[in-house]
Formats: structure tokens, C-alpha cells, sequence
């Protein structure tokens, strides 16, 4: 075998975790993890594309991560609905800039035991946490096939592994979303796009809210958790960062669960 590389020789130091001169678009940032991994982006060194359906929330968080001295810009759209990623996405590239990060991280739940779901709680799910990241993806991967550079981060879950009652259509699109990273992976890997899964375990958010405020289920993942306690989003920002970076060059493909331990426990 020649084994000659065609790889460039990664940046030493700092430089490998750097983010400086890219450019991502985190969608559902308006709040929760989404927000704290763009500001965990930003602090890397990446000029920042917020998204939300909620206008307000996006304004302020766009105003919020300005304040702080960082670039940010806001684009306004439903991640599930194709003409409405496809009005704020077609011309991104001449108004805004190159996306050569995409998050795909905007998710809900409806929660409901699985024989009395409805289907709209079914499909809306469905919708948002998985054809989403479709969406979004297939709105941006042109540019970066056409760059040869990218990254796409899927924001999966525990539940991309393991359920719990209630929330079989937050599970089956997760479930899923792993499953399209890893096509996502496999179709894009030759154009130098490196796309991974980043799955976060509990974690203190408003939509955990109805599971910290059940003090039995609260309870039982405290104790389930090797680390002994909940997440919290800012838990998240390392693996983000690393994904998001030239130290992930050659990682393809991978779900990288971040619960302090919950899933290697029984
Ligand atoms: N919180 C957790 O414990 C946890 C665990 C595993 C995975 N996740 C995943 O992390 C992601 C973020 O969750 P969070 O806890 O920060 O939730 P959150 O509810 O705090 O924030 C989600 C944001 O997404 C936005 N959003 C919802 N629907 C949208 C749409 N159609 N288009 C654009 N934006 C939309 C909301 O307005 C909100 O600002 C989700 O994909 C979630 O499934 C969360």
C-alpha cells in the first residue's frame, strides 16, 4: 500500500480548537443549548447565525451575544417546514456570508403515553427533530461540497439509544436523527464535510422542566447519573467545539453521548 496522506498537516496548539474566519448557523439558539453552544462557538472564535421560530427570543438572544462583543446576525424561520428554510437559506450565502458550520439542534417534545399519542404530537416531533435537520442540511451542504469544508453537528440524544414512557416520537426521531448522521457521514465524507452526532443526557433546559419538576423521575436521574447530578448546557460547549474544529478532521459519523455516564450505567 503507498499510504501517501492527501491530508494537510493539522494546525498545531490552540489553532487546532480554533474557530476563527467560520462562520455557523445554530438552529433553535434563541434559548437553552442552542444558545449556550453558540456563545460557546463564538467564544472559539466563529462569527455566529442564530435561528428561531419565536422573533422575540431570537432578537434578544442576537442582542445578547452583541452585547457581549461577539458577531452575531439573526435569521428568522420554521427549521420544519421547507419553504420557509428554503426563503431564509437560498440566499444566504451573497447576504450573509458562507455557513461553514451548521448545528441542526432545534428539537420538542410532546409528550403523551404511545397508545392515546395523537398523531399531530407524533408528526410535529417527527417534523422538527428529525426532517429538520434534512431541511436545514440539504439547504447548506451546497456550499460546503462547492468549498471542500464543513461541519454539521446533529443534536441527538439519550433517547437516540434508550426511551422512556411518554416520549416514543422524541425517541423514534432521534433514533433516527443518529441514523442521518451517519448517512449524512457516509454521502458527504468525500467532499470533506465531517458530520456528527452530539448527545446530550439530561440537562437543565425549559424542556425538561415537566422531568426536574417530578421529584421521583428527578430524582431518578440524579441518582442513575455517574457524575451525581443533572447537566447543564455550557456541559456541552467542549464537545461542540471539538466537532465544530480541524481537531475533528478525520471524525466522521460518530455520536459523541455526553450525560455524565448515565448511558454506561444500568
Ligand atoms: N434539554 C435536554 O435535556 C436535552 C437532552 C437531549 C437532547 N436535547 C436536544 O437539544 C436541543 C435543544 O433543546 P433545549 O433543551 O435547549 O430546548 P429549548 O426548548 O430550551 O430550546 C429549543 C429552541 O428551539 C426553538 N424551536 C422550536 N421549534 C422550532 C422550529 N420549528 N424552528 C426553529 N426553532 C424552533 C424554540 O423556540 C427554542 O428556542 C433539542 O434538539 C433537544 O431535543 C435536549
Amino acid at each position: 500500500m503507498s499510504g501517501a496522506s492527501t491530508s494537510p498537516l493539522p494546525p498545531t496548539g490552540g489553532a487546532l480548537f480554533s474557530l476563527h474566519g467560520r462562520r455557523a448557523l445554530v438552529t433553535g439558539s434563541g434559548q437553552g443549548i442552542g444558545l449556550t453552544l453558540a456563545r460557546g462557538l463564538a467564544q472559539a472564535g466563529a462569527s455566529i447565525v442564530l435561528n428561531d421560530v419565536d422573533p422575540l427570543r431570537l432578537e434578544e438572544a442576537v442582542a445578547g451575544l452583541k452585547a457581549d462583543g461577539f458577531a452575531a446576525t439573526g435569521l428568522l424561520f420554521n427549521v420544519a417546514e421547507e419553504a420557509s428554510v428554503q426563503a431564509a437559506l437560498s440566499g444566504v450565502e451573497s447576504t450573509i456570508g458562507p455557513i461553514d458550520i451548521l448545528v441542526n439542534n432545534a428539537g420538542i417534545h410532546r409528550r403523551a403515553p404511545l397508545e392515546s399519542m395523537p398523531l399531530e404530537s407524533w408528526q410535529a416531533v417527527l417534523d422538527v427533530n428529525l426532517t429538520s435537520a434534512f431541511l436545514v442540511s440539504r439547504a447548506v451542504i451546497p456550499g460546503m461540497i462547492r468549498r471542500r469544508i464543513g461541519k454539521l453537528i446533529n443534536i441527538c440524544s439519550l433517547n437516540s439509544e434508550i426511551s422512556r414512557p411518554t416520549i416514543s416520537n422524541y425517541s423514534a426521531a432521534k433514533g433516527g436523527l443518529k441514523m442521518l448522521t451517519r448517512a449524512m457521514a457516509v454521502e458527504w465524507g468525500i467532499h470533506n464535510v465531517q458530520t456528527n452526532g452530539l448527545a446530550p443526557g439530561y440537562i437543565r433546559t425549559s424542556l425538561t422542566t415537566p422531568v426536574v419538576a417530578d421529584p421521583v423521575l428527578e430524582r431518578h436521574i440524579r441518582v442513575r447519573t455517574p457524575a451525581g447530578r443533572w447537566g447543564e448546557p455550557h456541559d456541552l460547549i467542549g464537545a461542540a467545539v471539538f466537532l465544530a474544529s480541524p481537531a475533528s478532521d478525520f471524525v466522521n459519523g460518530q455520536i459523541l453521548t455526553i450525560d455524565g455516564g448515565l448511558l454506561a450505567s444500568l
